[in-house]
């Protein structure tokens, strides 16, 4: 059997440019000849996901508990693909997962600990990049403002909470930089990866245990 594959994060406020580098980073990926899906979270399109939508775009009110856990059931409910796929030998770049979502509900005053609890044990992402911008950069970009987290201080907040939860497994990339720039240096970063999962392969790992 091949190489399973690589399970490579974005992570980082909003507005930091997660979704553009992601994208551009699958594309270019497949290019190569590697194998590579775009996964993000949330997952607007299941039942759970059009919870959350709801709430994130301000049709419906919840408590802060609630909307942790339905963020956390939203990736849950994607662990069986995400293991397929990786076991196939696609490797996934994934935009947002349990980071953010402690990092967000840590913001809103839930306890660090209550809010890792539900994502401990999901599948773990074997690299990070946190693209890093300040919030007042970040509100400068197009279209911000819309959704219900998109507010200066709760991101500084949210911003602070990411850099107590990062390990040697995250980069930060500057993310005001051009967006060319960003995309050749995560792609040197990522292509080291492969290149050293080749050559030792890690088995799947569980997150937060
Ligand atoms: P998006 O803009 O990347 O679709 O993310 C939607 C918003 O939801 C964003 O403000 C971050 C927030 N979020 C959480 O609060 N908890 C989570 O678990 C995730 C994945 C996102």
């Amino acid at each position: 059997m091949g190489r399973r594959g690589l399970f490579i994060l974005f992570e980082g406020c909003d507005r930091s440019g997660k979704t553009t580098q992601s994208t551009r980073l699958v594309e270019a990926l497949n290019e190569s000849g590697v194998k590579a899906k775009l996964v993000k979270f949330p997952d607007r399109t299941t039942a759970i996901g059009k919870m959350i939508d709801e709430y994130l775009t301000q049709q419906t009110q919840l408590d802060d508990h609630a909307i942790h856990l339905l963020f956390s059931a939203n990736r849950w409910e994607a662990m069986d693909q995400i293991r397929t796929d990786l076991e196939s030998g696609t490797t996934l770049v994934v935009d947002r997962y349990a980071f953010s979502g402690a990092a967000f509900s840590a913001a809103k005053r839930l306890s660090l600990k209550w809010c890792k609890a539900p994502d401990v044990g999901l599948i773990a992402p074997d690299r990070v990049f946190f693209l890093d911008i300040h919030p007042d950069d970040a509100a400068k970009r197009p279209g911000y403002g819309e959704e219900r987290y998109e507010k200066s201080q709760l991101q500084l907040e949210v911003r602070a909470k990411f850099f107590t939860l990062m390990d040697k497994s995250w980069t930060v990339i500057d993310a005001i930089k051009d967006a060319d720039q960003i995309h050749s240096q995560i792609m040197t970063l990522v292509k080291r990866s492969l290149d050293r999962h080749e050559e030792d392969p890690a088995p799947i790992g569980k997150l937060w245990t």
